[in-house]
């Protein structure tokens, strides 16, 4: 309810303080009203970025912020209103006020200038009065001006961008990398008290959102002795849908390097994908599938697609990346790989290797290494968490800010599975206030949406240009 409203309350504020708007309300004779509404307005919009922070513990809060974006929506109107009569009017002059005829239609309907200033007038009342209000409400919480958003400070934009690009390296996991490995290069107890007929047998990695299983997997699918043992390899990225006619398109695409063609019916593209596999030992990758429903993945949507990947030989493999072990149970997994959290020791060095440019450069922070130890541990594990954190705090150097990230609230609040990690929320607080509606408009994709150009969008009235 109460997101984006630095922003929203911003544009407002630029509105009011415009060149355009002075002469208007010049004009108009309102000047003196619209001068106290931004008085109160910029007294309230300094605390605006704390609510906004806040009000997911607190939801009078939430509800205050979403009175005050009905507000700023109105205030929003009332200029707009205010420049379309100015406009009309300046038509008017424009031709010569018109006959009298039309004169004195115009002096009995709303377009008459008297009747308009008494409107607004009320108008301008009306909206004073609930900012008065919101204005009062604001001291029944305890809220800290903040002048601007505490990222954009003292962070020279482009070393923000050095440290997003630097090269990723894989901390840990080798002995999840060694038991998946055994698994698929050998055949279980279970695949070999089976019916021969069943060529293709399922691992499934489960875990926490970020835990690492997709990326241990590539280091699976990349290893050396996973490469010389399978014919041939295909990585197809699942997600919400488990749609076997997209699933058998991506797998055929991934096996022979060809986009199957729109009109292709399905009937031709399993041909294809029979063709492609027929007596090969192969390994599949089916990355981060969900069990949601009808458009998840089922029991008959699974027996279907594994009835088509049997022509494989004996010994072909599926992967399957899940956050839900109904899905391992689902795809009648013969192993399932339970992903841990990464060692208190192995989050340091993700940490360290974020939050610092240079190898060994934390040697000269100390002070700040002791608070780091104390962020690791509230990532419990989950290496995008401590990603996240390292990135974020990679280019402060002041112990306020890694004391301030370390004690945060947001680390009490309970997790149910659907929450979001409390590290990605507190780096989504430290965005500056004009990307946040530019990273929340990507929600607005499906989960893995390929982003292909560059593309500018309108949020609540406000040109995001250009968001990749
Ligand atoms: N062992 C690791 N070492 C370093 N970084 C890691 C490691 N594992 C994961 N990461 C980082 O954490 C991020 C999340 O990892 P990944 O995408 O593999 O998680 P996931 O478990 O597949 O999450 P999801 O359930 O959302 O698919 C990665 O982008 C990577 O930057
Ligand atoms: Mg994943």
């Amino acid at each position: 309810m109460g997101q984006f409203v630095y922003t929203i309350a911003e544009n407002v504020m630029n509105g009011l303080a415009s060149y355009a708007y002075q002469e208007i309300c010049l004009a108009w004779g309102v000047t003196d009203e619209l001068n106290k509404l931004k008085d109160t307005f910029s007294s309230i919009k300094l605390v605006i970025l704390d609510a906004e922070e806040k009000q997911r513990k607190e939801l009078r809060l939430s509800q205050w912020l979403g009175k005050l974006k009905d507000v700023c929506y109105d205030v929003d109107d009332m200029l707009n209103d205010f420049a379309f009569k100015e406009l009309q009017m300046q038509m008017l002059i424009l031709r010569g006020r018109g006959s009298i005829k039309e004169q004195v239609r115009i002096f009995f309907s709303g377009w008459n200038p008297v009747v308009f200033n008494f409107k607004m007038g009320h108008r301008i009342k009306e909206i004073r009065e609930r900012l008065d209000v919101i204005a009062i409400e604001k001291s029944q919480f305890p809220l800290v001006e903040r002048a601007g958003d505490w990222q954009s400070q003292s962070v020279p934009t482009e070393r923000e961008t050095h440290s997003f690009v630097q090269a990723y390296d894989v901390i840990g996991r080798e002995d999840d990398k060694k038991q998946i490995i055994i698994h698929i290069l050998n055949l279980t107890l279970k695949e070999k008290s089976r019916d021969v007929q069943e060529n293709v047998s399922v691992i499934s990695i489960t875990g926490l959102g970020g835990i690492g299983k997709t990326t241990l997997v590539k280091l699976v699918y990349n290893d050396h002795r996973v490469v010389k043992h399978f014919d041939m390899r295909m990585w197809v990225c699942v997600s919400d849908h488990f749609d076997n006619k997209r699933l058998v398109r991506e797998i055929v695409a991934s096996a022979t390097n060809q986009n199957c063609g729109d009109q292709e019916s399905f009937d031709r593209v399993q041909k294809k994908l029979q063709s492609a596999l027929k007596d090969k030992q192969f390994l599949l990758v089916l990355d981060d599938v969900w069990d949601k429903g009808q458009i998840g993945v089922t029991t008959a949507k699974w027996i279907d697609l594994k009835a088509l990947l049997n022509v494989g030989a004996n010994g072909s493999k599926v992967i399957v990346t899940t956050r839900s072990e109904s899905v391992a149970s689902i795809m009648d997994s013969v192993c399932v790989h339970q992903l841990r959290g990464l060692p208190h020791e192995s989050c340091m060095s993700l940490f360290i290797k974020r939050a610092f440019d240079r190898k060994g450069e934390e040697q000269r922070y100390p002070h700040l290494m002791e608070i780091a130890h104390g962020i690791a541990k509230k990532c419990e594990g989950v290496p995008l968490a401590v990603t996240t954190m390292g990135s974020l705090l990679c280019l402060k150097r002041e112990k306020h800010f890694w004391s301030e990230v370390r004690d945060n609230d947001i680390w009490r609040l309970p997790q149910g599975n659907d929450d979001i990690l409390p590290a990605l929320k507190l780096s989504y607080d430290a965005l500056s206030s004009y990307l946040k509606p530019c990273f929340a408009i990507c929600s607005l994709f499906p989960k893995d949406y390929v982003f292909r150009s560059r593309f500018s969008v309108v949020v609540d009235g406000t040109r995001l240009h250009s968001i990749l």
